[in-house]
């Protein structure tokens, strides 16, 4: 069975908090598809890595998600 490619508005703005977005603001709008999509590779890893959110690095499923989001084409 095939899952579904992620979508930004469904699958992926969803995991920023709105305190995530009020941080980040000084360099993109997490609640942006366009912000997101330009910057994609430095959020990648920046959340793989556990940088970011600096208070509280994401679980692997989460990483993995938006990993799948970029692979399969960042899908709005
Ligand atoms: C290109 C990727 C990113 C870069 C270069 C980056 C860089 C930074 C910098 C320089 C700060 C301010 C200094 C600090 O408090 O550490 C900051 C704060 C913060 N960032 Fe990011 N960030 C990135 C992505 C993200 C993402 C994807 C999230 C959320 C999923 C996030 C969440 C936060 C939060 C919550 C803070 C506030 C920390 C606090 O004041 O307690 N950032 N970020």
């Amino acid at each position: 069975m095939q899952t579904p490619a992620p979508g930004f508005a469904t699958d992926i703005k969803p995991l920023f908090r709105d305190r995530d977005r009020s941080a980040m603001t000084f360099l993109f709008d997490l609640w942006a598809y366009d912000d997101v999509k330009a910057n994609a590779d430095q959020i990648l890893t920046a959340t793989e890595n556990g940088e970011m959110p600096c208070d509280g690095a994401w679980p692997a499923e989460r990483v993995q998600l938006f990993r799948r989001w970029i692979d399969e084409g960042c899908q709005p």
